[in-house]
């Protein structure tokens, strides 16, 4: 196929023409635009959910939408859905999309990819003259990495009514600031919205994203079609002592929380040892208080992110997790609170078929392959069909600010996500 950049001609197949009306330049021109909200040192992004950034980034996506002439909805929790129409206004729509909020300390990749490739099929529709029979929504999932408000997936979470969305306005972020609070500013913020009920009927769901993972890069592909993913499991664990004089208390007189979580971390890395190097272990955030050097904590939280391919094995390691804690911690009181508990998930044959089958006719090389990321889909994956489009990122570098990925691997990854939505959005 011979892949453009510009104003196209009419393919006679519409979904290969609406393929080729990709714009590579545009695209990376808006992740780039995109990168300057939050940006921090290194070419890393800090635009976390519900942030004054994030309502930044929010109202330059609702312009751009806009722009094209396309209606934009919001749903209670933020979840942002630009549609484009089709012949069939009663028809359910098919869904692209991920989420815009990013790590604290993360890349420009991750996540907006899904939501701007999303845009880009919805322009390159248009500009091929591709009519579908079904709508087609461009979904930006709201706080889908779950560094600021935890867990993650929060927005489809709660759209495919997984979990409530009262249970989620009381979460308060590091600084105690509460969910509703955060959420009731960005609603405010972009008021022309139509309101968009959850769990709304959807034929279809595909999500694009970077792989996160090193695997298609060395390969020289640029297209994974991804499979399933990983379940995953997250606690909270407190460990509750006394704060001391460090200078005139004895060790044995202690309860120092610092030494139980440590104590607590040793023991999990003990349950977790692994010699297939299959399960994923981590500690990603330790809190103690009062956080002096001269005086023994008082009490230390650390979160735990446990991931795991096999649902039995996720089970059995999760379940093992509070006793674990509990008998290594020996003078401090320990509270253990799980946050989050999702089985792997396997995705649609017919739409792994679909991808797979777009992919071949655009002439882009691809394979199948697992995801150890979470993603939206996963969620999307309990009430429609679903399926995720991969591309590669440099050296498999995510969640990190050197996160980075070509102009043209993005595009690959689009002109298959058009030619595959145009097909899902006539059947
Ligand atoms: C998503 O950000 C994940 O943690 O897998
Ligand atoms: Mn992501
Ligand atoms: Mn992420």
């Amino acid at each position: 196929m011979n892949v453009s950049n510009g104003p196209t001609q009419m393919n006679h197949n519409p979904g290969i023409a609406a393929a080729e009306a990709v714009d590579q330049d545009r695209l990376w021109q808006r992740h780039m635009e995109m990168a300057k909200i939050g940006a921090i040192p290194g070419n890393g992004v800090n635009r976390q959910a519900l942030t004054k950034e994030d309502i930044t980034a929010r109202k330059l996506f609702f312009s751009w939408a806009k722009a094209s002439g396309f209606s934009i909805g919001l749903d209670a929790i933020g979840n942002i859905f630009v549609r484009r129409h089709g012949r069939d206004p009663d028809a359910a729509p098919v869904v692209t999309g991920s989420h815009m909020d990013s790590q604290l300390s993360g890349g420009r990749f991750d996540g907006i990819y899904g939501v701007l490739a999303g845009l880009e099929v919805l322009e390159a529709l248009d500009r091929a003259g591709a009519e579908t029979e079904r709508p087609i929504d461009v979904v930006a999932w709201t706080n889908e990495e779950g560094g600021r408000f935890a867990p993650g997936a929060m927005g489809s979470m709660v759209f495919t009514e997984s979990r409530p969305l009262d249970e989620c306005l009381g979460i308060a972020d590091p600084q105690g600031v509460v969910l509703a609070d955060a959420l009731a500013e960005t609603l405010a913020a972009t008021p022309e919205a139509e309101k968009r009920p959850f769990n709304f009927p959807i034929a279809a769901y595909i999500e694009t994203h970077i792989e996160q993972g090193p695997v298609l890069e060395a390969k020289g592909l640029p297209i994974g079609i991804v499979t399933s993913i990983q379940g995953s499991r997250w606690f909270e664990i407190e460990i509750r002592g006394e704060s001391a004089h460090a200078g005139t208390t004895p060790l044995k007189a202690r309860r120092d929380a610092v030494q139980g979580a440590v104590a607590a971390i040793s023991a999990l890395n003990t349950l977790m040892d692994d010699p297939t190097d299959t399960v994923r272990f981590t500690v990603g955030r330790i809190v103690a208080v009062p956080n002096s050097p001269n005086t023994v904590a008082s009490r230390v939280s650390f979160t735990i992110d446990l991931r795991h391919p096999e649902g039995t094995v996720l089970t059995d390691l999760g379940d093992k997790v509070e006793a674990t804690c509990r008998n290594a911690v020996t003078r401090c009181d320990v509270e253990v609170r799980e946050v989050f508990n999702r089985q792997p998930c396997v995705f649609d044959p017919n739409v792994l078929a679909t991808i797979e089958g777009s992919a071949a006719a655009l002439n882009l090389l691809a394979m199948r392959m697992p995801s150890g990321a979470f993603h939206d889909a996963m969620f999307m994956n309990e009430i429609c069909p679903s399926g995720m489009i991969f591309v590669p990122c440099e050296k498999g570098i995510s969640h990190n600010p050197a996160e980075n990925a070509s102009p043209s691997d993005l595009a690959a990854g689009v002109r298959v996500l058009a030619m595959t939505v145009f097909k899902l959005a006539n059947s």
